[in-house]
């Protein structure tokens, strides 16, 4: 088994063109899991071009050694002072998944609320409409992408990329399948990020219309980087209709508005309970209150989803609900979801800049 320290002593034998080593202090982190290898350098931005093929041979020769199945060099600018993501909204990097028409961020404020559930059924009734739809699980801190798509193995590799798992007519990847919950949850915020640009650039995804990314809840650093690192066509921020989840949408809409990523709108999810056995519809948490958000907040409402046990039933089966049974309930509410958010793409396709006011 490759471990930690023999990828630090291979980095160690690593010499650049003019045959001196890297030094220490560039090594931020090294990280190892089943043969998956990310390291980490901290390089000056102005240096990043021209440290380009450093960071390539390194990639190359770590991938050459036994054991490696996967080795991902990246660079993360020196360590900044806390609050500067917040402040600075780099361009984003076009190249990461060029190969990707659309891209879709599926964000709540807080966890629980439903986000993979609608990030899940939102895809598979894109795919149902004839779209060629990718599904990207990267929430780092509760990936239930397997679960929920009823995929247990690992992918494959396609030399040192990993293939997306074919399911439900999705092109699928989760961030569970690169690192172990345990192991996500004592990194910092830079193996994160690493690990996620892992899913973007280390994995064979094919041309797609829409790519769907399950974003970790909340609108800490990471959500806020992946913001500016991708060229997304806009999120789709999930809430409750509780008011305190919707304070929480709230910060999650002005998290994209600061870094310009157009908001594509906001679904209501657990809107009502509808009885399974007499049917009468009961509004739990108050209803309409995401609805009446939106609106005070001027952005779109894309629809709201009932609370029913067989989304969660079938969640936990892995056969997500809009595929499993189309024209339930459920499926006619995730299928007009997914209609909305369609006609906000074509929104933000055609519209020119957007002019924020902070
Ligand atoms: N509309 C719904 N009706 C019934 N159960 C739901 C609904 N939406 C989500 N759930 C259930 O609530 C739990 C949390 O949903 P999940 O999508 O995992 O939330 P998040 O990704 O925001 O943490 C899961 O058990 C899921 O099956
Ligand atoms: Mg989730």
């Amino acid at each position: 088994m490759i471990d930690e320290a023999a990828i630090r002593a291979r980095i160690g034998q690593f010499r650049v063109a003019d045959g001196s080593g890297l030094p220490a202090a560039m090594i931020d982190s090294v990280a190892v899991r089943d043969g998956m290898v990310q390291v980490a350098l901290t390089i000056a931005k102005a240096d990043a071009a021209r440290l380009e093929p450093v960071r390539l041979g390194l990639e190359q020769s770590l991938a050459a050694m036994a054991g490696v199945r996967n080795a991902t060099v990246m660079f993360t600018g020196p360590r900044a002072p806390a609050a500067s993501a917040h402040t600075s909204a780099e361009p984003p990097a076009a190249t990461l998944l060029g190969q990707v028409k659309s891209i879709i961020a599926v964000a709540s404020g807080k966890g629980g609320v439903g986000k993979s559930t609608v990030a899940v059924n939102l895809a598979v009734s894109l795919a149902a409409k004839g779209m060629r739809v990718g599904l990207l699980d990267a929430d780092i801190y509760g990936p239930s992408l397997p679960r929920m798509l009823g995929t247990k193995g690992k992918p494959d590799m396609a030399g040192n990329q990993l293939v997306p798992i074919d399911a439900w007519g999705l092109k699928a990847i989760s961030i569970g399948h690169v690192v172990s919950e345990e192991t996500a949850m004592v990194w910092r915020g830079p193996m994160v990020l690493n690990a996620l640009m892992q899913l973007m650039t280390q994995v064979a995804w094919p041309a797609l219309d829409v790519m769907v990314i399950d974003l970790p809840p909340g609108t800490g650093d990471i959500q806020l980087t992946l913001a500016q690192r991708l060229k997304l066509t806009g999120a789709v921020v999930v809430s409750t209709p509780q008011d305190i989840a919707l304070l929480d949408a709230r910060r999650g809409v002005s998290m994209f508005q600061q870094v310009r990523v157009p908001v594509l709108g906001i679904v209501e999810n657990m809107s009502f309970f509808c009885c399974p056995n007499c049917g009468a519809r009961t509004e739990i948490f108050g209803h309409g209150g995401a609805r009446a958000e939106a609106a005070r907040i001027g952005v779109p409402f894309l629809g709201e989803v009932p609370l029913l046990p067989a989304i969660r039933e079938t969640s936990d089966a892995g056969t997500p609900i809009a595929v499993s049974a189309p024209g339930s309930e459920a499926a006619l509410a995730f299928m007009a979801v997914a209609e909305a958010v369609i006609g906000q793409m074509a929104g933000e396709r055609t519209a020119g800049p957007r002019i924020v006011i902070e």
